[in-house]
Protein backbone atom coordinates (compact mmCIF):
# COMPACT_ATOMS: atom_id res chain seq x y z
CA UNK A 1 0.00 0.00 0.00
CA UNK A 2 1.30 3.56 -1.17
CA UNK A 3 1.91 5.78 2.36
CA UNK A 4 -0.40 8.47 2.60
CA UNK A 5 -0.05 11.04 5.17
CA UNK A 6 -3.37 12.09 7.67
CA UNK A 7 -3.56 15.29 9.34
CA UNK A 8 -5.91 15.35 11.87
CA UNK A 9 -6.50 18.59 14.95
CA UNK A 10 -8.54 19.33 17.48
CA UNK A 11 -9.68 22.42 18.67
CA UNK A 12 -6.88 24.39 20.65
CA UNK A 13 -8.02 24.36 24.28
CA UNK A 14 -8.60 28.00 26.76
CA UNK A 15 -6.39 27.96 29.35
CA UNK A 16 -8.99 29.90 31.58
CA UNK A 17 -10.75 26.36 31.68
CA UNK A 18 -9.33 23.15 33.64
CA UNK A 19 -9.46 20.43 31.44
CA UNK A 20 -12.75 17.85 31.42
CA UNK A 21 -13.81 15.28 29.45
CA UNK A 22 -15.17 17.44 26.69
CA UNK A 23 -11.69 18.08 25.68
CA UNK A 24 -10.62 15.00 26.83
CA UNK A 25 -12.90 13.37 24.58
CA UNK A 26 -12.11 15.26 21.02
CA UNK A 27 -8.57 14.17 21.85
CA UNK A 28 -9.56 10.66 22.44
CA UNK A 29 -11.44 10.41 19.30
CA UNK A 30 -8.42 12.26 17.03
CA UNK A 31 -5.79 9.95 18.92
CA UNK A 32 -7.92 6.80 17.95
CA UNK A 33 -8.12 7.83 14.28
CA UNK A 34 -4.18 8.37 14.17
CA UNK A 35 -3.32 5.22 16.07
CA UNK A 36 -5.87 3.66 13.57
CA UNK A 37 -3.96 5.42 10.48
CA UNK A 38 -0.71 4.58 11.93
CA UNK A 39 -1.73 0.86 12.33
CA UNK A 40 -2.48 0.89 8.41
CA UNK A 41 0.93 2.51 7.58
CA UNK A 42 0.01 6.45 6.68
CA UNK A 43 2.27 9.09 7.89
CA UNK A 44 0.27 10.71 10.71
CA UNK A 45 0.38 14.21 12.15
CA UNK A 46 -1.82 14.59 15.07
CA UNK A 47 -2.04 17.79 16.29
CA UNK A 48 -3.54 19.55 19.51
CA UNK A 49 -2.87 22.51 21.76
CA UNK A 50 -3.89 25.41 23.81
CA UNK A 51 -5.41 28.57 22.90
CA UNK A 52 -3.66 31.24 24.97
CA UNK A 53 -4.64 34.57 24.30
CA UNK A 54 -7.61 36.81 24.53
CA UNK A 55 -10.14 39.11 26.90
CA UNK A 56 -11.03 35.88 29.21
CA UNK A 57 -7.35 34.37 30.18
CA UNK A 58 -5.89 38.92 30.62
CA UNK A 59 -9.33 38.98 32.80
CA UNK A 60 -8.33 35.52 34.97
CA UNK A 61 -5.03 36.45 35.49
CA UNK A 62 -5.91 39.87 36.16
CA UNK A 63 -7.99 38.35 39.12
CA UNK A 64 -5.25 36.36 40.16
CA UNK A 65 -2.97 38.85 40.55
CA UNK A 66 -0.96 37.09 38.06
CA UNK A 67 0.79 38.22 34.57
CA UNK A 68 -1.18 36.57 31.47
CA UNK A 69 1.65 35.00 30.16
CA UNK A 70 2.36 33.32 34.06
CA UNK A 71 -1.51 31.97 33.85
CA UNK A 72 -0.76 31.13 30.57
CA UNK A 73 2.70 28.75 31.24
CA UNK A 74 0.54 27.32 34.41
CA UNK A 75 -2.48 26.24 32.79
CA UNK A 76 -0.85 24.94 29.23
CA UNK A 77 1.00 22.83 31.56
CA UNK A 78 -1.87 21.47 32.44
CA UNK A 79 -3.45 20.31 29.33
CA UNK A 80 0.04 19.08 28.16
CA UNK A 81 -0.20 16.59 31.10
CA UNK A 82 -3.30 15.13 29.99
CA UNK A 83 -2.32 14.15 26.48
CA UNK A 84 0.02 11.76 28.69
CA UNK A 85 -2.46 11.18 31.08
CA UNK A 86 -4.68 9.47 28.80
CA UNK A 87 -2.26 7.87 26.37
CA UNK A 88 -2.51 10.36 23.83
CA UNK A 89 -0.28 10.01 20.89
CA UNK A 90 -0.25 13.72 19.89
CA UNK A 91 2.68 14.35 17.40
CA UNK A 92 2.88 17.97 18.57
CA UNK A 93 1.18 20.41 21.38
CA UNK A 94 0.87 23.87 19.89
CA UNK A 95 0.55 27.42 22.10
CA UNK A 96 -0.49 30.52 20.38
CA UNK A 97 2.11 32.17 22.84
CA UNK A 98 5.01 30.43 20.63
CA UNK A 99 6.99 32.59 18.71
CA UNK A 100 6.71 30.53 15.46
CA UNK A 101 2.92 30.89 15.86
CA UNK A 102 2.91 34.39 16.65
CA UNK A 103 5.77 35.60 14.04
CA UNK A 104 3.74 33.34 11.39
CA UNK A 105 -0.14 35.04 11.92
CA UNK A 106 1.28 38.26 11.89
CA UNK A 107 2.99 37.20 8.38
CA UNK A 108 -0.85 35.82 7.27
CA UNK A 109 -2.34 38.81 8.40
CA UNK A 110 -0.03 41.08 6.83
CA UNK A 111 -0.54 39.09 3.34
CA UNK A 112 -4.18 39.41 4.33
CA UNK A 113 -3.90 43.21 4.53
CA UNK A 114 -1.54 44.13 1.46
CA UNK A 115 -4.52 41.78 -0.62
CA UNK A 116 -6.99 44.38 0.85
CA UNK A 117 -8.95 41.49 1.91
CA UNK A 118 -8.42 42.63 5.52
CA UNK A 119 -9.54 46.80 5.98
CA UNK A 120 -10.06 48.94 8.36
CA UNK A 121 -13.55 49.86 9.49
CA UNK A 122 -16.32 50.74 11.90
CA UNK A 123 -17.98 47.66 14.11
CA UNK A 124 -21.21 48.16 15.79
CA UNK A 125 -23.24 44.80 16.82
CA UNK A 126 -23.37 42.05 19.91
CA UNK A 127 -20.31 40.59 21.72
CA UNK A 128 -20.60 37.37 23.86
CA UNK A 129 -17.79 37.81 26.35
CA UNK A 130 -17.86 34.35 27.26
CA UNK A 131 -17.39 33.29 24.13
CA UNK A 132 -15.19 36.13 22.26
CA UNK A 133 -17.90 35.83 19.42
CA UNK A 134 -19.62 38.65 18.16
CA UNK A 135 -23.30 38.82 16.45
CA UNK A 136 -25.21 40.54 14.37
CA UNK A 137 -28.21 42.49 15.46
CA UNK A 138 -29.97 39.60 13.37
CA UNK A 139 -28.51 36.55 14.65
CA UNK A 140 -28.29 38.34 18.55
CA UNK A 141 -32.09 38.87 17.79
CA UNK A 142 -32.47 35.52 17.50
CA UNK A 143 -30.74 34.39 20.58
CA UNK A 144 -32.71 37.19 22.80
CA UNK A 145 -29.99 39.27 23.14
CA UNK A 146 -27.92 36.37 25.48
CA UNK A 147 -25.04 34.18 25.28
CA UNK A 148 -26.80 30.46 24.27
CA UNK A 149 -23.34 29.03 25.84
CA UNK A 150 -22.95 30.89 29.44
CA UNK A 151 -26.57 32.26 29.35
CA UNK A 152 -25.28 35.92 30.14
CA UNK A 153 -26.11 38.89 28.39
CA UNK A 154 -25.12 39.72 25.07
CA UNK A 155 -22.83 43.04 25.22
CA UNK A 156 -24.20 46.04 22.90
CA UNK A 157 -20.00 47.09 21.23
CA UNK A 158 -19.05 50.07 18.62
CA UNK A 159 -15.13 50.34 17.79
CA UNK A 160 -12.88 50.72 15.01
CA UNK A 161 -11.80 47.36 14.31
CA UNK A 162 -9.86 45.51 11.30
CA UNK A 163 -12.17 43.43 9.49
CA UNK A 164 -12.02 40.53 7.63
CA UNK A 165 -13.85 40.64 3.86
CA UNK A 166 -15.73 37.71 4.30
CA UNK A 167 -18.76 39.08 2.42
CA UNK A 168 -16.61 38.81 -0.46
CA UNK A 169 -16.48 35.00 -0.24
CA UNK A 170 -20.03 34.36 -0.17
CA UNK A 171 -20.52 32.73 -3.61
CA UNK A 172 -16.83 31.11 -3.63
CA UNK A 173 -18.01 29.15 -0.30
CA UNK A 174 -21.85 28.31 -1.83
CA UNK A 175 -19.47 26.71 -5.07
CA UNK A 176 -17.44 24.74 -2.85
CA UNK A 177 -19.83 23.31 -0.79
CA UNK A 178 -21.90 22.33 -3.31
CA UNK A 179 -18.82 20.36 -5.10
CA UNK A 180 -17.97 19.45 -1.52
CA UNK A 181 -20.86 17.42 0.07
CA UNK A 182 -18.37 15.87 2.81
CA UNK A 183 -16.75 19.13 3.68
CA UNK A 184 -19.11 19.13 6.54
CA UNK A 185 -19.73 16.24 8.65
CA UNK A 186 -22.35 15.02 9.93
CA UNK A 187 -25.16 16.05 7.35
CA UNK A 188 -27.21 17.71 9.55
CA UNK A 189 -24.06 19.77 10.94
CA UNK A 190 -23.63 20.98 6.79
CA UNK A 191 -27.23 21.81 6.97
CA UNK A 192 -27.29 24.13 9.57
CA UNK A 193 -24.29 25.85 7.91
CA UNK A 194 -26.16 26.41 4.69
CA UNK A 195 -28.75 27.72 6.09
CA UNK A 196 -26.88 30.17 7.67
CA UNK A 197 -25.02 31.06 4.70
CA UNK A 198 -27.80 31.39 2.74
CA UNK A 199 -28.63 34.40 4.92
CA UNK A 200 -26.10 36.14 3.36
CA UNK A 201 -22.09 36.88 4.84
CA UNK A 202 -20.87 40.01 6.55
CA UNK A 203 -17.35 41.17 6.86
CA UNK A 204 -15.96 40.11 10.61
CA UNK A 205 -14.43 41.68 13.03
CA UNK A 206 -10.87 40.74 13.49
CA UNK A 207 -9.06 43.01 15.78
CA UNK A 208 -9.97 44.56 19.65
CA UNK A 209 -8.52 47.39 21.14
CA UNK A 210 -9.94 47.24 24.64
CA UNK A 211 -7.43 44.81 25.84
CA UNK A 212 -3.81 43.63 24.74
CA UNK A 213 -3.39 40.26 25.59
CA UNK A 214 -2.96 38.99 22.40
CA UNK A 215 -1.08 39.45 18.89
CA UNK A 216 -0.47 42.89 17.63
CA UNK A 217 -1.70 43.69 14.89
CA UNK A 218 1.14 44.30 12.09
CA UNK A 219 1.48 48.18 12.04
CA UNK A 220 -0.96 49.22 14.12
CA UNK A 221 -0.16 48.00 17.59
CA UNK A 222 -2.70 49.38 19.31
CA UNK A 223 -5.11 46.80 17.81
CA UNK A 224 -4.25 42.90 18.95
CA UNK A 225 -5.79 40.21 16.60
CA UNK A 226 -8.89 38.62 17.56
CA UNK A 227 -8.42 35.48 19.23
CA UNK A 228 -10.45 33.96 17.11
CA UNK A 229 -8.60 34.07 13.82
CA UNK A 230 -5.02 33.80 15.95
CA UNK A 231 -6.48 30.42 16.95
CA UNK A 232 -7.88 29.29 13.70
CA UNK A 233 -4.43 29.64 12.13
CA UNK A 234 -2.73 26.94 14.71
CA UNK A 235 -3.60 24.27 11.92
CA UNK A 236 -1.22 25.96 9.73
CA UNK A 237 1.11 28.01 11.71
CA UNK A 238 2.41 24.32 13.47
CA UNK A 239 3.54 22.99 9.87
CA UNK A 240 5.46 26.29 9.26
CA UNK A 241 3.31 27.37 6.03
CA UNK A 242 3.86 30.76 7.25
CA UNK A 243 7.39 30.72 7.06
CA UNK A 244 9.10 28.58 4.52
CA UNK A 245 12.73 29.50 6.89
CA UNK A 246 11.13 27.75 9.86
CA UNK A 247 11.98 24.22 11.49
CA UNK A 248 8.32 23.39 11.30
CA UNK A 249 7.60 24.00 7.84
CA UNK A 250 10.88 21.92 6.75
CA UNK A 251 9.33 18.88 8.78
CA UNK A 252 5.70 19.10 8.48
CA UNK A 253 4.64 21.20 5.66
CA UNK A 254 3.78 18.62 3.61
CA UNK A 255 0.41 17.45 6.06
CA UNK A 256 -1.11 20.61 4.51
CA UNK A 257 -4.47 20.10 4.28
CA UNK A 258 -5.63 18.71 6.91
CA UNK A 259 -7.76 15.48 6.51
CA UNK A 260 -9.82 15.94 9.93
CA UNK A 261 -10.45 19.15 11.61
CA UNK A 262 -12.26 17.82 15.07
CA UNK A 263 -14.43 20.09 16.86
CA UNK A 264 -17.53 20.33 19.12
CA UNK A 265 -20.45 21.94 17.40
CA UNK A 266 -19.95 25.05 18.94
CA UNK A 267 -17.33 26.18 16.95
CA UNK A 268 -18.73 24.89 13.46
CA UNK A 269 -19.29 28.29 12.08
CA UNK A 270 -15.71 29.35 12.56
CA UNK A 271 -14.25 26.14 11.46
CA UNK A 272 -16.91 25.80 8.25
CA UNK A 273 -16.93 29.24 6.93
CA UNK A 274 -14.34 31.61 8.91
CA UNK A 275 -11.59 29.26 8.11
CA UNK A 276 -12.17 27.83 4.48
CA UNK A 277 -12.41 32.02 3.69
CA UNK A 278 -9.34 32.47 5.38
CA UNK A 279 -7.56 29.69 3.59
CA UNK A 280 -9.25 31.37 -0.10
CA UNK A 281 -7.95 34.46 0.60
CA UNK A 282 -4.55 32.76 1.05
CA UNK A 283 -4.71 30.78 -1.66
CA UNK A 284 -4.17 28.11 0.80
CA UNK A 285 -6.13 24.05 -0.27
CA UNK A 286 -8.88 23.48 1.96
CA UNK A 287 -9.08 21.29 4.81
CA UNK A 288 -10.66 17.65 2.99
CA UNK A 289 -13.19 17.84 6.37
CA UNK A 290 -14.77 19.69 9.15
CA UNK A 291 -16.74 17.67 11.68
CA UNK A 292 -18.34 18.81 14.37
CA UNK A 293 -19.59 16.02 16.61
CA UNK A 294 -22.16 16.67 20.00
CA UNK A 295 -21.82 17.44 23.39
CA UNK A 296 -21.37 14.84 26.63
CA UNK A 297 -24.01 16.52 28.94
CA UNK A 298 -23.90 14.37 32.51
CA UNK A 299 -26.64 11.90 33.77
CA UNK A 300 -29.81 13.63 32.03
CA UNK A 301 -28.67 17.14 32.49
CA UNK A 302 -26.37 19.95 31.11
CA UNK A 303 -23.07 19.31 32.55
CA UNK A 304 -22.57 22.43 35.07
CA UNK A 305 -20.16 22.93 38.21
CA UNK A 306 -23.32 24.11 40.45
CA UNK A 307 -25.61 20.95 39.46
CA UNK A 308 -22.34 18.89 40.35
CA UNK A 309 -22.97 16.72 37.66
CA UNK A 310 -19.84 18.22 35.93
CA UNK A 311 -17.05 15.87 34.76
CA UNK A 312 -13.41 17.33 35.65
CA UNK A 313 -10.63 15.47 35.91
CA UNK A 314 -10.90 14.86 39.32
CA UNK A 315 -14.17 12.81 38.44
CA UNK A 316 -12.76 10.69 35.42
CA UNK A 317 -9.99 9.88 37.62
CA UNK A 318 -12.56 8.16 39.73
CA UNK A 319 -13.39 5.90 36.70
CA UNK A 320 -9.68 5.62 36.02
CA UNK A 321 -9.21 3.54 39.29
CA UNK A 322 -11.77 1.81 39.40
CA UNK A 323 -12.23 0.51 35.09
CA UNK A 324 -9.11 1.27 33.98
CA UNK A 325 -7.70 3.70 31.33
CA UNK A 326 -8.84 1.19 28.36
CA UNK A 327 -12.58 1.01 29.96
CA UNK A 328 -12.82 4.79 29.57
CA UNK A 329 -11.62 5.20 26.08
CA UNK A 330 -13.87 2.14 25.13
CA UNK A 331 -16.80 3.95 27.00
CA UNK A 332 -15.99 7.22 25.55
CA UNK A 333 -15.40 6.70 22.22
CA UNK A 334 -18.00 4.00 21.61
CA UNK A 335 -20.85 5.97 23.67
CA UNK A 336 -20.09 9.36 22.69
CA UNK A 337 -21.65 12.23 21.13
CA UNK A 338 -19.69 11.86 17.56
CA UNK A 339 -22.87 12.36 16.03
CA UNK A 340 -25.61 14.85 15.60
CA UNK A 341 -27.21 14.35 19.19
CA UNK A 342 -25.66 14.77 22.48
CA UNK A 343 -24.53 11.49 24.73
CA UNK A 344 -25.33 11.33 28.17
CA UNK A 345 -22.89 10.16 30.92
CA UNK A 346 -23.94 8.09 33.77
CA UNK A 347 -22.07 5.96 35.67
CA UNK A 348 -24.80 3.83 35.01
CA UNK A 349 -24.58 3.28 31.68
CA UNK A 350 -20.38 3.32 31.83
CA UNK A 351 -21.02 0.32 33.92
CA UNK A 352 -23.17 -1.45 31.78
CA UNK A 353 -21.12 -1.26 28.69
CA UNK A 354 -17.83 -2.50 30.38
CA UNK A 355 -19.96 -5.20 31.46
CA UNK A 356 -21.25 -5.76 28.42
CA UNK A 357 -18.95 -4.90 25.48
CA UNK A 358 -15.56 -5.42 28.25
CA UNK A 359 -16.00 -8.31 30.03
CA UNK A 360 -18.52 -10.42 29.02
CA UNK A 361 -17.66 -9.99 25.13
CA UNK A 362 -13.84 -9.21 24.75
CA UNK A 363 -13.19 -10.62 28.37
CA UNK A 364 -14.85 -13.58 27.97
CA UNK A 365 -13.76 -14.85 24.68
CA UNK A 366 -10.10 -13.99 25.09
CA UNK A 367 -10.20 -16.22 28.78
CA UNK A 368 -11.94 -18.93 27.36
CA UNK A 369 -10.02 -19.88 24.07
CA UNK A 370 -6.91 -19.36 26.03
CA UNK A 371 -7.88 -21.73 28.71
CA UNK A 372 -9.20 -23.93 26.29
CA UNK A 373 -6.22 -23.71 24.92
CA UNK A 374 -3.96 -24.19 27.78
CA UNK A 375 -6.17 -27.16 29.15
CA UNK A 376 -6.82 -29.73 26.10
CA UNK A 377 -3.20 -28.86 24.49
CA UNK A 378 -0.98 -27.06 27.41
CA UNK A 379 -1.02 -24.25 26.16
CA UNK A 380 0.24 -25.15 22.22
CA UNK A 381 -1.59 -23.60 19.28
CA UNK A 382 -2.81 -26.78 17.52
CA UNK A 383 -3.41 -26.93 13.96
CA UNK A 384 -6.96 -26.21 11.30
CA UNK A 385 -5.64 -28.19 9.25
CA UNK A 386 -6.94 -32.14 8.08
CA UNK A 387 -4.26 -33.69 5.64
CA UNK A 388 -3.51 -30.18 4.63
CA UNK A 389 -6.91 -28.86 4.16
CA UNK A 390 -8.20 -26.15 6.48
CA UNK A 391 -11.39 -27.75 8.59
CA UNK A 392 -14.52 -26.07 8.15
CA UNK A 393 -17.43 -26.31 11.00
CA UNK A 394 -20.89 -25.39 10.60
CA UNK A 395 -19.87 -23.34 7.76
CA UNK A 396 -18.28 -20.89 9.34
CA UNK A 397 -15.52 -19.24 6.39
CA UNK A 398 -13.33 -17.96 9.38
CA UNK A 399 -10.41 -16.13 6.92
CA UNK A 400 -13.74 -14.52 5.14
CA UNK A 401 -15.40 -13.18 7.75
CA UNK A 402 -12.32 -11.96 9.19
CA UNK A 403 -11.14 -10.54 5.70
CA UNK A 404 -15.00 -8.48 5.53
CA UNK A 405 -14.61 -7.11 9.02
CA UNK A 406 -10.85 -5.43 8.01
CA UNK A 407 -12.13 -4.00 4.92
CA UNK A 408 -15.15 -2.50 7.11
CA UNK A 409 -13.16 -0.90 9.14
CA UNK A 410 -10.56 0.40 7.45
CA UNK A 411 -13.26 2.06 5.75
CA UNK A 412 -15.50 3.19 8.76
CA UNK A 413 -11.86 4.75 10.46
CA UNK A 414 -11.16 6.54 6.78
CA UNK A 415 -14.70 8.25 7.42
CA UNK A 416 -14.18 9.04 11.18
CA UNK A 417 -16.80 6.41 12.21
CA UNK A 418 -15.08 5.73 14.93
CA UNK A 419 -18.40 3.34 16.69
CA UNK A 420 -18.77 1.41 13.53
CA UNK A 421 -15.17 0.67 13.42
CA UNK A 422 -14.77 -0.90 16.65
CA UNK A 423 -17.95 -2.68 16.12
CA UNK A 424 -16.24 -4.27 13.22
CA UNK A 425 -13.89 -6.18 15.80
CA UNK A 426 -16.97 -6.55 18.34
CA UNK A 427 -19.00 -8.73 15.72
CA UNK A 428 -16.27 -10.86 15.11
CA UNK A 429 -15.50 -11.68 19.11
CA UNK A 430 -19.61 -12.27 19.51
CA UNK A 431 -19.60 -14.61 16.22
CA UNK A 432 -16.37 -16.29 18.39
CA UNK A 433 -18.30 -16.67 21.17
CA UNK A 434 -21.28 -18.10 19.00
CA UNK A 435 -19.15 -20.39 17.36
CA UNK A 436 -17.86 -22.19 20.49
CA UNK A 437 -21.36 -22.47 22.05
CA UNK A 438 -22.47 -24.35 18.53
CA UNK A 439 -19.73 -26.12 18.28
CA UNK A 440 -19.02 -27.17 22.14
CA UNK A 441 -14.90 -28.08 22.03
CA UNK A 442 -15.60 -28.82 25.78
CA UNK A 443 -17.85 -31.61 24.74
CA UNK A 444 -15.59 -32.72 21.47
CA UNK A 445 -12.21 -32.88 24.29
CA UNK A 446 -13.85 -35.58 25.47
CA UNK A 447 -14.19 -37.69 22.72
CA UNK A 448 -11.05 -39.41 21.18
CA UNK A 449 -12.45 -39.27 17.16
CA UNK A 450 -12.90 -35.60 17.95
CA UNK A 451 -9.72 -34.08 18.12
CA UNK A 452 -9.23 -32.43 14.18
CA UNK A 453 -12.11 -30.96 14.94
CA UNK A 454 -11.31 -29.79 18.24
CA UNK A 455 -7.95 -28.56 16.97
CA UNK A 456 -9.59 -26.71 14.61
CA UNK A 457 -12.07 -24.69 15.87
CA UNK A 458 -9.48 -23.91 18.49
CA UNK A 459 -7.49 -22.37 16.51
CA UNK A 460 -9.69 -20.20 14.28
CA UNK A 461 -11.17 -19.10 17.45
CA UNK A 462 -7.67 -17.54 18.34
CA UNK A 463 -7.10 -16.63 15.34
CA UNK A 464 -10.36 -14.73 14.85
CA UNK A 465 -9.56 -12.98 18.58
CA UNK A 466 -6.04 -12.25 17.33
CA UNK A 467 -7.05 -10.26 14.08
CA UNK A 468 -10.51 -8.75 15.94
CA UNK A 469 -8.76 -7.18 19.38
CA UNK A 470 -6.10 -5.55 15.96
CA UNK A 471 -8.98 -4.07 14.82
CA UNK A 472 -9.71 -3.22 18.72
CA UNK A 473 -5.92 -2.34 19.45
CA UNK A 474 -6.31 2.34 18.70
CA UNK A 475 -8.98 1.96 21.20
CA UNK A 476 -7.86 -0.29 23.70
CA UNK A 477 -4.38 -0.09 23.41
CA UNK A 478 -3.37 -1.68 26.44
CA UNK A 479 -5.60 -4.66 26.79
CA UNK A 480 -5.11 -5.76 23.24
CA UNK A 481 -1.09 -5.19 23.92
CA UNK A 482 -1.75 -7.65 26.42
CA UNK A 483 -3.34 -10.31 24.67
CA UNK A 484 -1.49 -9.93 22.01
CA UNK A 485 1.74 -10.69 24.05
CA UNK A 486 -0.06 -13.41 26.05
CA UNK A 487 -0.51 -15.19 23.03
CA UNK A 488 2.79 -14.42 21.28
CA UNK A 489 0.97 -12.76 18.15
CA UNK A 490 3.04 -9.10 16.47
CA UNK A 491 1.85 -5.93 17.99
CA UNK A 492 0.62 -3.55 15.23
CA UNK A 493 3.27 -1.79 13.34
CA UNK A 494 2.49 -0.12 10.47
CA UNK A 495 1.24 -3.01 8.23
CA UNK A 496 -1.89 -3.89 9.30
CA UNK A 497 -3.33 -5.38 6.21
CA UNK A 498 -0.51 -7.74 5.82
CA UNK A 499 -0.99 -8.56 9.61
CA UNK A 500 -4.56 -9.36 9.77
CA UNK A 501 -3.87 -12.00 7.11
CA UNK A 502 -5.23 -15.14 7.64
CA UNK A 503 -2.34 -17.20 9.43
CA UNK A 504 -0.77 -15.33 11.25
CA UNK A 505 -0.85 -17.68 14.41
CA UNK A 506 1.34 -20.65 13.99
CA UNK A 507 0.44 -23.80 15.14
CA UNK A 508 2.70 -24.46 18.20
CA UNK A 509 3.28 -21.04 19.19
CA UNK A 510 3.10 -20.98 23.19
CA UNK A 511 -0.33 -19.23 24.80
CA UNK A 512 -0.78 -18.40 28.20
CA UNK A 513 -3.64 -17.59 30.14
CA UNK A 514 -5.59 -14.25 30.28
CA UNK A 515 -8.05 -12.24 32.03
CA UNK A 516 -7.83 -8.92 30.59
CA UNK A 517 -11.07 -7.19 32.40
CA UNK A 518 -12.29 -7.87 35.63
CA UNK A 519 -15.83 -8.11 36.51
CA UNK A 520 -16.79 -4.75 38.71
N1 LIG B 1 -10.28 27.91 21.88
C1 LIG B 1 -11.48 27.56 21.21
C2 LIG B 1 -11.20 26.69 19.99
C3 LIG B 1 -10.28 27.28 18.98
S1 LIG B 1 -9.93 26.17 17.69
C4 LIG B 1 -9.15 27.05 16.49
C5 LIG B 1 -12.38 26.78 22.17
N2 LIG B 1 -11.78 26.20 23.21
S2 LIG B 1 -12.52 25.34 24.36
O1 LIG B 1 -11.53 25.14 25.39
O2 LIG B 1 -13.73 25.96 24.74
O3 LIG B 1 -12.78 23.94 23.75
C6 LIG B 1 -13.94 23.69 23.04
C7 LIG B 1 -13.93 22.24 22.59
O4 LIG B 1 -13.90 21.35 23.72
C8 LIG B 1 -15.19 21.84 21.87
O5 LIG B 1 -15.18 22.25 20.54
C9 LIG B 1 -15.15 20.34 22.02
O6 LIG B 1 -14.16 19.82 21.20
C10 LIG B 1 -14.71 20.22 23.47
N3 LIG B 1 -15.85 20.27 24.38
C11 LIG B 1 -16.08 21.17 25.36
N4 LIG B 1 -17.20 20.81 26.05
C12 LIG B 1 -17.70 19.66 25.51
C13 LIG B 1 -18.72 18.75 25.90
N5 LIG B 1 -19.53 18.96 26.91
N6 LIG B 1 -18.83 17.61 25.17
C14 LIG B 1 -17.96 17.29 24.16
N7 LIG B 1 -16.99 18.12 23.80
C15 LIG B 1 -16.98 19.42 24.29
O7 LIG B 1 -13.57 26.71 21.91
Amino acid sequence: MSKQTRYVTTPIYYVNDRPHIGHVYTTTLCDVYSRAMRSLGHDVFFLTGVDEHGQKVEQSALEKGMEPQALADLNSEEFRSIMEMFDLTNDAFIRTTDKEHTMQVRAFVSTLLERGDIYLGTFEGWYDEGQEEYHTETSARDLEYTSPISGKPLVKATEKNYYFKLSAYQERLEKFFETHPDFVQPPSRKNEVLGRLREGLQDVPISRTNFSWGIPMPSDSEHVIYVWIDALFNYITALGLGDKTNDWHEKRHQYWPATFHIIGKEILWFHAVIWPAVLMALELPLPRCVYAHSFWISEGRKMSKSLGNFIDLETIESYLEEYGMDAWRYYLTTQGPLGATDADFTAEKFKETYNAHLVNTVGNSTSRVTAMINKYYDGIVPSELNDGERVVLLGFDWPEKCKHAVQNWEEAMEAFSIAKAVECGMALIREVDLFINDTAPFKLAKDESKQMELGAILYQCLETLRIATMLLSPVIPNKTREFQEAIQAETCSGNLQEQAQWGGIKPGAKVTKVALFPRV
